[in-house]
């Protein structure tokens, strides 16, 4: 079965410097690789739209230890390794906690009180859950990172995200397919998705008949991505209750606890194309090696740009890796993530506006093509009373070929 699904198996890689071989290894999930002091920009995603995260970024040194078999291998990734397996548990008593409802509900419905659970246990042990013995001690600041993720799944990979994934990532499907309208299956040009998340419009742009390769840094993100793509076996396969945990804006009890099906498509039939990837690593660590210049024909960033601390690193750096000629479609607002960190000397942060963004881009060898606003929410639930909306930023934009310059 393992072989079997991994011939359609998206590659999780973790480069350690240099990064980039030719041949990128696939990556079981109990082989992940953990990030020294991985700075996790989900607090920003969260902010967006509930500020239900707070949680302080960590340091970007970005250094990578290998985790074999849920083993630390390097001492000094111990507090990592505690925190992931943490996460990983919490997801899983989280899938479990939910199926637990389930069951519940069903024998509730059907005999009034508790007999049996759905496997035949009786009452007693389909409670064992309820044990403060069981119960861990997990700090509020990883819960709401998990709650996050929960809300991104419902975005990338539920029905219900459909609305919020044609104003997001249809505009750039829809402009990399007018941009590249001859691509061939012998040569497909390639993609590179910076901040990916859970990795489904990397996915879409694979599917399109590009080379797509998501980079990723959250643990939390990337745990979740590779679960949904290499280990789901089926649409609808998973019931989450995505909402359960918000209790303001409801407009009925049922819609609070309301159950989604994930995923709404099975990722490993959705057609991708040869050598979809998906890259773990800080952005810019990981496309400044210097077998990055000039590699990416097209690179696509959504609700990204402004989880920098220097967007302009973030713009060097695009201009860098892309082809001459190459194109940047970016979708988002400019809300910055490391904003308004008073007193937390690490965590420097430049707030260009819109305006003054473009005029870097432009010092950086780009022309624009194409430029508008697409209204849009993040992570929103559809039936809440608040519908946060962004009026954000979309443009094409072209690298300029080496003869014409660049201007910095
Ligand atoms: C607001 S989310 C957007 C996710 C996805 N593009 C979407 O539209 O749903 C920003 C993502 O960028 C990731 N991220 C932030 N800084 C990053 C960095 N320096 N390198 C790689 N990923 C980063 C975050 O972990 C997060 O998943």
């Amino acid at each position: 079965m393992y072989i079997r699904r991994s011939e359609v198996m998206t590659k999780w890689f973790l480069p350690s410097k240099p990064c980039f071989k030719g041949v990128f290894p696939r990556i079981h999930i109990s082989s992940l690789t953990c990030f020294r002091g991985e700075k996790d920009a989900n607090e920003n995603l969260c902010s967006r739209e509930s500020n239900v995260c707070s949680g302080e970024p960590t340091s970007t040194s970005g250094r990578m230890c290998s985790l074999e078999s849920k083993q630390i291998c390097c001492p000094e990734g111990a507090s990592d390794l505690t925190k992931a397996s943490t996460i990983n548990q919490e997801v899983e008593n989280g899938v479990n906690h939910d199926q637990h409802l389930e069951e519940k509900e069903v024998t509730d419905k059907h005999s009034g009180h508790c007999a049996s659970d759905c496997n035949g246990n009786d009452c007693s042990s389909s409670h064992e859950w309820l044990d403060p013995s069981l119960q861990l001690n997990v700090p509020l600041v990883d819960v709401d990172k998990v709650r996050c993720i929960i809300r991104n799944i419902v975005r990338d990979w539920a029905e219900e995200g459909q609305k919020e994934r044609d104003q997001c990532y249809k505009p750039i499907l829809e402009e990399l397919h007018s941009l590249f309208p001859d691509r061939k299956k012998e040569s497909p040009p390639a993609c590179l998705v910076p901040g990916a998340g859970l990795g489904r419009l990397a996915l879409e742009i694979s599917c399109l008949g590009f080379i797509s390769q998501g980079n990723e840094f959250s643990y939390y993100m990337m745990i979740c991505s590779s679960f949904i793509l290499n280990h789901t076996q089926k649409v609808g396969e998973w019931t989450i209750y995505p909402w359960i945990h918000s209790n303001s804006n409801s407009l009925s009890d049922s819609d609070q606890l309301r159950p989604v099906s994930i995923p709404d498509i099975h990722p490993a039939s959705a057609g991708i194309t040869e050598g979809f990837s998906m890259c773990g690593g800080d952005f810019v660590e990981v496309y400044s090696d210097p077998s990055q210049v000039g590699l990416w024909d097209a690179v696509v960033t959504c609700f990204f740009i402004d989880t920098a601390h220097n967007i302009i690193e973030y713009i060097e750096v695009i201009s860098r890796i892309l082809k001459d000629g190459g194109v940047w479609i970016n979708l988002g607002p400019l809300l910055y993530h490391f904003a308004d960190m008073y007193g937390q000397e690490d965590e420097m942060s430049i707030e260009p506006s819109l305006e003054d963004v473009k005029k870097i881009i432009l010092h950086y060898g780009f022309v624009f093509e194409k430029e508008r606003t697409v209204e849009t929410t993040y992570t929103t639930n559809p039936r809440s009373m608040m519908q946060n909306r962004y009026y954000a930023a979309f443009w094409t934009m072209r690298k300029k070929s080496a003869t014409e310059g660049m201007t910095h």
